[in-house]
């Protein structure tokens, strides 16, 4: 077993809509244990109850019942939110959502700072946007004076984490920001998340219904099925030894054209 602390420990975790008969727990007592510096993925079927998941991990949305800790301390202690908005990052499937149609992107990346306790001067902000769109090879130059609606889904989605490599969060959740771009843009969008945990010892959770993506980025899996978490476990031995029939249905989901991620050689974590 590792030593490493844990990022999120979750107990008999619980979020449930709507009352009485109608009530519905999306999210139906799960626990889980990420770890730091791990990519972690949350992998089911549509509907299963991923983002909700992820919105508790996000603070954006509080459990019904059972607990959940960041970093050892119950995620709604009293702690600024803002504090907890700068520790841990959200990359969603829309890029565009995200930013303001009304602004140019380098000012949108300039306003990451905002999250800073001590805002970095004009020229430091710039060099550092400069640095973090380098890491999503970007060139700076390209994106200057430029808005959102000039650029692709897959060049969006590489801003988005840009923010990141400028936030520099401890953990960075990724709900599905693959579903929405081309084959190549979702390699790199994979490799980015592997660099950002390489380079920054990034915690990262990757949320997708895609376990041939998963197993290829993933230290762990997470299998999610109406709510529930039904296995967990190493990429290898999910995907090789599945124990779960929601497991086994669905590495035969995977769309054809995203097979070969399951027969791709492991990166090197
Ligand atoms: N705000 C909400 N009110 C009521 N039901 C919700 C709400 N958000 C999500 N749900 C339900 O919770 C379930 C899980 O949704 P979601 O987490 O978005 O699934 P996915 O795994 O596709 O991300 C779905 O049945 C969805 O309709
Ligand atoms: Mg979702």
């Amino acid at each position: 077993m590792s030593t490493e602390p844990l990022v999120f420990e979750a107990r008999a975790l619980s979020r449930v809509f709507g009352q009485g008969r109608q009530a519905k727990a999306a999210v139906d007592g799960v626990s889980f244990a990420i770890q730091k510096g791990q990519i972690a993925s949350i992998v089911g079927e549509s509907g299963c109850g991923k983002t909700v998941l992820a919105r508790l991990l996000l603070r954006l949305d509080t459990p019904t019942s059972g607990e959940l800790s960041f970093e050892g301390r119950p995620i709604d202690a009293a702690r600024d939110p803002r504090e907890h908005f700068r520790r841990v990052q959200a990359v969603f499937q829309d890029p565009f959502s995200a930013f303001n149609q009304f602004f140019t992107i380098r000012a949108q990346l300039a306003s990451a700072f905002r999250l800073f306790p001590v805002r970095p001067s004009r020229a430091e902000m710039d060099e550092r946007i400069d640095r973090a769109l380098l890491a999503v090879n970007i060139e700076p130059r390209e994106i200057d004076g430029k808005y959102p609606f000039e650029l692709s889904g897959g060049q969006m989605q590489r801003m988005l984490l840009a923010r990141v490599f400028i936030i520099e969060p401890r953990v960075l959740i990724a709900d599905e920001p693959t579903s929405m771009v081309d084959a190549s843009s979702r390699a790199s969008i994979l490799d980015y998340l592997m660099k950002l945990k390489r380079e920054l010892d990034m915690t990262i959770v990757f949320v997708t219904h895609d376990i041939g993506l998963a197993y290829y980025a993933s230290d762990s899996l997470l299998i999610m099925h109406q709510g529930q978490i039904v296995e967990q476990g190493p990429p290898e031995r999910v995907t090789k030894q599945p124990q779960a029939s929601a497991t086994r249905q669905l590495i035969e989901d995977i769309p054809d054209v995203n097979r070969d991620w399951l027969a791709r050689e492991r990166k090197p974590a």
